[in-house]
């Protein structure tokens, strides 16, 4: 198939009327992923970031069970100074994220690109998560490098997904970024033959997964590595990604030490939710 890639992010709203939708719709098609802009008040922006950052705080202090997150040593000479890069099912600890989540504009365009039947990952995996992406301790996240989200459960029946990233810092070469293959969705890609978190790919799984049959034109990169075609997705405040589970995707670090990334991740799903591989859900993380 040829690359026929997107020279930059493609920018929706902040109204998204029926013929701005269908113009959403098919650029989501045709590159796998779009931006959402200016559909969150700078209010529930704001409560959103005070809301994060507090249960971050808690997750630090251990005030809340572990079901929400983990925290590192940032110094393992001193373990003195803990740091979390994650909340877990933030969704339960801050209303903002909730609302933003079921906002009724974000659920339009959800829905044109999943179908009506589209649900909210709230309570299984890790929920929606708050993610706070730092240089040289970005934990997971910068480890993943080149991936598609459905990698991280070949064997389930609940893809097709879109993930969400709801920006509460907007996104730079100083301070890191979403790095995109456009079209890369539609290629048949294969599950990984070694797997981000090391864990032996399930029998089960699908051999490839894509919207065509067609094999992609060089395998995808096991890093960070440069891959023809790929562009960065530059994002402001407020802004929301909306990038299909088949896209090819991997985050660039931060340059500048000084600088934070943070964002919230979840997704929408249009298949089955359940099953009998559900248990591969739990236990993978593809971030
Ligand atoms: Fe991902």
């Amino acid at each position: 198939m040829p690359l026929r890639p997107a020279a930059a992010a493609a920018v929706f709203g902040p109204v998204l009327d029926e013929a701005t939708l269908d113009a959403m719709e098919l650029c989501y098609h045709e590159n796998g992923f779009v931006i959402l802009r200016g559909i969150f008040a700078e209010e529930l922006m704001d409560r959103m970031e005070a809301e994060c950052v507090e249960a971050q705080r808690q997750v630090i202090a251990r005030e809340l069970p572990e079901r929400y997150g983990s925290t590192v040593f940032l110094d393992d000479a001193a373990k003195a100074d803990r740091f979390a890069n994650y909340v877990e099912f933030i969704n339960e600890l801050s209303p903002a994220v909730l609302e933003a989540a079921t906002d009724s504009v974000l659920l339009d365009a959800l829905r044109r690109v999943l179908g009506e039947s589209a649900w909210l990952r709230a309570s299984t995996q890790f929920g929606i998560v708050y993610q706070d992406a730092r240089p040289g301790r970005e934990s997971g996240y910068s480890r993943i490098g080149w991936h598609s989200d459905w990698q991280a459960g070949p064997s389930l029946a609940v893809w097709p997904s879109t993930a969400f990233t709801f920006h509460i810092d907007a996104t730079s070469p100083a301070n890191g970024f979403l790095r995109v293959v456009p079209g890369s969705h539609r290629w048949a890609t294969p599950a990984p033959y070694r797997n981000i978190n090391n864990i032996e790919v399930p029998a089960t799984a699908k051999p490839t997964g894509g919207y065509t049959e067609a094999a992609p034109p060089f395998e995808m990169p096991l890093r960070f590595e440069a891959v023809l075609g790929e562009i960065p997705v530059y994002t402001e405040r407020g802004d929301v990604i909306l990038h299909d589970c088949y896209l090819w995707h991997s985050a660039a670090r931060a340059t500048d030490e000084s600088t934070t990334r943070r964002h919230v991740r979840g997704g929408y799903f249009a298949g089955d939710r359940g099953g009998e591989h559900a248990e591969e859900f739990l236990k993978n993380a593809a971030r």
